[in-house]
């Protein structure tokens, strides 16, 4: 963007916080890919637009998201109002739209109830690569459902949305972290495994040992990685309904011909899951040859989701089975451009129109909108004064016919079509002209 460079100053005073980014006009290209995609398909998957506002009672996180997480116990932006109320920016869409599930009674409504989101999160992370303070999900989240063609659906979804934005070889790796009935169980003997190497693990996973033994199964740490090895894996523990759960939702996926990476470490963040976890990769080259026995444990997932069939009633509503997934539309967009993606460029004018004078600038601002109204796209630069310049614009912009209406044309009522090839002229009555123009268009 050569003329916003241009005018920057050269030390700026003020710049975008940390962990935040301006997503500047040639940016919007990818922006509107993904979001029209993501539109499509909820569309064709039947899922239905919802907006929660960017904050929320902190109670809706805490209780949601579980104490003892990473989110809740680092990541949120939380204040007190003047009010007295405590309320946090939401640092993810599931536990808002469950909130607004149960406060809008759409648990009476015919079941599922299928939602999906497009927004800002927040999140108190050390801004890195593909890791931002605000950052923007699409969410699905599908109500009323316990059966495993649901958790299908939801990754399905997930990697079609991901394959029409132009990924192949995405690597999706899946596991089940049980129910309140069998992964209790797992907890303690996952605590007793650690707890008898507590000085091998690094200082994070002796804290979660206590706070949320899950999670030191997905710890980044090399001496952790070793430790995790030989640790007892939730797969070997899930009582028989996980079990089968997870056993049918694999065979559906297989039907689908959706390859998967069982990946007993992978646990997630967040504390309300239940059965299917999930998360979506875009592999590094080669990766996608070291099939099977690889996990891959440092790379940023480009999606995450999960069951959640205790995260309704935990909010105070009626018990609800729930699925959904999200995708960080961020992470989404660098890999496309790392990945050089054609995107289907965006209409281009192929009319200029000039003007001269007050009475010329006047009438093209009415003829304008005639175009606009005709779906003709016109572009126009009213801001340069000569009509050298303005020919000079509608040059760059490879048009094929240029407009040109001056004080002599208002006044009679007509306009001038150049062809910018030829550099021929003609005059039609100015209120023809549309017609003209959609004529030439079309040959
Ligand atoms: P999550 O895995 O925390 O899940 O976030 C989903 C996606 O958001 C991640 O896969 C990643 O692409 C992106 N993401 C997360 N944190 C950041 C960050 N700091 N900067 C940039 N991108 C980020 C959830 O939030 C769940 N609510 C998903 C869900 C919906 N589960 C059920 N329904």
């Amino acid at each position: 963007m050569r003329f916003i460079k241009s005018l920057r100053p050269k030390k700026p005073k003020y710049f975008a916080p940390s962990g935040t980014r301006d997503i500047l006009p040639n940016e919007q290209k990818y922006w509107e890919r993904v979001e029209q995609v993501v539109k499509d398909l909820a569309k064709y998957y039947g899922f239905q637009r919802i907006e929660t506002p960017i904050f929320e009672e902190t109670e809706i996180f805490s209780r949601g998201i579980g104490i003892g997480t990473d989110i809740i116990e680092k990541q949120m932006y939380s204040f007190r109002t003047k009010g007295g109320h405590y309320l946090t920016l939401r640092p993810e869409g599931t536990a808002p739209v469950v909130r607004a599930y149960i406060e809008h009674g759409m648990v009476a409504l015919s079941q599922p109830v299928k939602l999906f989101y497009i927004g800002p999160m927040f999140r108190y992370e050390r801004p890195q690569a593909g890791r931002y303070r605000q950052f923007y999900h699409f969410g699905f989240e599908y109500f009323g459902e316990m059966n495993p063609v649901t958790d299908a659906e939801i990754i399905q979804l997930s990697l079609k949305i991901l394959e029409e934005i132009g990924f192949n070889n995405l690597r999706l790796e899946i596991n089940s972290i049980g129910c309140s009935d069998c992964r209790p169980y797992f907890k303690k003997v996952l605590v007793n495994y650690y707890r008898k190497r507590e000085k091998e693990i690094c200082p994070d996973c002796r804290k979660r040992i206590t706070k949320n033994p899950l999670r030191v199964l997905d710890c980044k740490q090399n001496k952790c990685a070793r430790i995790r090895k030989n640790a007892p894996q939730i797969i070997d523990h899930l009582c028989e309904e996980c079990h089968n759960y997870l056993k049918e939702t694999l065979e559906f996926l297989d039907d689908l011909k959706i390859s998967y990476f069982l990946n007993p470490y992978l646990v997630r963040g967040l504390d309300y899951y239940t059965k299917t976890v999930f998360e979506i990769f875009f592999p590094e080259p080669g990766q996608e040859e070291k099939k099977g026995t690889e996990i891959q444990l440092s790379k940023n997932a480009l999606m995450g989701g999960g069951r959640y069939d205790n995260l309704v009633k935990l909010l105070r509503g009626r018990s609800t089975p729930a699925v959904g997934v999200a995708g960080g539309i961020e992470r989404i967009i660098e890999e496309m451009k790392s990945q050089k993606f054609d995107l289907p460029k965006s209409e281009q004018p192929k009319v200029f129109l000039a003007q001269i004078g007050d009475l010329g600038k006047k009438r093209s601002l009415a003829l304008l909108e005639e175009f606009r109204r005709s779906k003709v796209l016109v572009a126009q630069r009213f801001d340069r004064g000569s009509l050298k310049n303005q020919l000079k614009v509608a040059s760059d912009l490879r048009v094929k016919y240029c407009l040109i209406l001056g004080q002599k044309e208002a006044i009679d009522k007509t306009i001038i079509i150049r062809k910018m090839d030829t550099g021929s002229q003609k005059i039609v009555k100015i209120d023809k002209v549309v017609k003209e123009m959609k004529k030439k268009l079309k040959k």
